[in-house]
């Protein structure tokens, strides 16, 4: 195994030259009880730097949530920046440092399918964690996503009013090789194709924001700007990307727009009026059940403990999972959601800028 060189208190330090050309960084306690020398180690592996959460909650929660369980274990941590060869190089790595297990969050579930196989087969289980991963994988975390779709539809719906029934909308799906987006779209269109008219529908590769701003821009200039009610977008980002093409474009008022993940500016441009609704997925619960599966995974213990449920994988295996409920928010349940579970402080959503808004909606410190 290439040594690994341990940090402190957070400070990730690129290790060994193998895992330095994968981009691996290694976090966590030093040498200790696992099952080789180096101690225990759990590599994680991100997708991309274009959605905030991961490296923002997801990581720092993984790690903590990890050392809790196991103070002598070390973790391993690699984002892909959307990049399947990378992502694929960066399993190799970790198979190579003989990590003892993984959490994974694939960049595209069928092309990743062939990395967990070689790592199922190196001994080294592998935990799916957010998105569904093709190949065999020893446990799921993830939530509800076609929930998701059904909680961004509706909101969007009850946002339109009396424009609910034959209004028309702009749809902005999110990549169609994570298979969550598969099933947001899926939960939304159930609640949203018998009452609206879906004027444009886009899926958005590697869930780029200016890929959506420019597939709404192509929208307006094809419907015409004041034809638009309301926007499905698929998360935050995608909401980012919708409206400023709408702004760059004069449509006002905004037409209510939806999104997911909670992130900071999405709730800032819900206090400020141009997005209508987020959906919160909170962080800690998935990356506690993700945590607990990749150090039992690790230590080779059985995961029906800690599992709730079941799914079927692309190879026809039930596997353990945990699924967990998403939040719909809108400006009336933000002090009760995010800021009640310390995800965020009224002071950082409040910018200067937004506290008359804030005021108005009863954002107070
Ligand atoms: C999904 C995930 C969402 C969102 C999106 C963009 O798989 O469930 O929370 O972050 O990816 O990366």
């Amino acid at each position: 195994m290439m040594p690994l060189k341990r940090c402190t208190r957070g400070a990730a330090i690129a290790v060994a030259a193998v895992s330095m050309a994968a981009g691996l960084t290694a976090c966590g306690g030093g040498g200790g009880s696992g099952d080789d020398q180096e101690g225990t180690e759990i590599g994680l592996l991100l997708p991309d730097s274009t959605t905030a959460r991961w490296e923002t909650y997801d990581v720092p929660l993984l790690k903590k949530e990890i050392k809790e369980r196991c103070g002598d274990c070390t973790v391993v941590h690699a984002n892909a920046k959307g990049d399947v060869a990378t992502q694929r190089q960066q399993v190799d790595s970790m198979i190579t440092e003989g990590v003892d297990a993984m959490v994974l969050v694939a960049v595209d579930a069928r092309s990743l399918g062939a990395a967990v196989r070689k790592a199922d087969q190196a001994g080294i289980p592998v935990i799916a964690y957010d998105r569904l991963a093709e190949g065999p994988i020893s446990g799921f975390v993830t939530f509800d996503a076609e929930e998701v779709g059904r909680l961004q539809g509706r909101a969007l719906l009850e946002a339109l009013g009396d424009r609910a029934d034959g209004g028309q909308i702009v749809v902005m799906n999110g990549d169609p090789s994570d298979p969550n987006s598969i099933s947001f779209k899926k939960g939304a269109l159930s609640v949203l194709s018998d009452r609206v008219k879906i004027g444009k529908m886009y899926d958005t590769p590697l869930w780029r924001a200016e890929v959506a701003n420019k597939n709404m821009s192509g929208a307006i200039s094809a419907l015409g700007a004041d034809t638009i009610d309301g926007v499905y977008a698929a998360n935050d980002g995608l909401a980012a990307g919708s409206i400023s093409a709408l702004k760059a474009n004069k449509v006002t008022p905004l037409p209510p727009v939806t999104g997911q993940d909670a992130e900071l500016g999405a709730l800032r441009r819900i206090v400020g009026g141009d997005q209508h609704m987020t959906v919160y997925k909170p962080f800690g619960p998935e990356a506690s059940a993700g945590a607990a599966m990749a150090v039992a995974a690790a230590r080779g213990e059985n995961l029906d403990e800690i599992a709730t449920d079941e799914v079927r994988t692309s190879d026809g295996k039930e596997v353990p999972a945990v699924l967990l409920t998403p939040v719909s928010v809108t400006v009336g349940n933000i002090r009760d959601t995010l800021v009640k579970d310390g995800v965020y402080t009224i002071q950082q959503i409040c910018t200067p800028q937004l506290r008359a808004a804030c005021d108005r909606v009863g954002l107070t410190a």
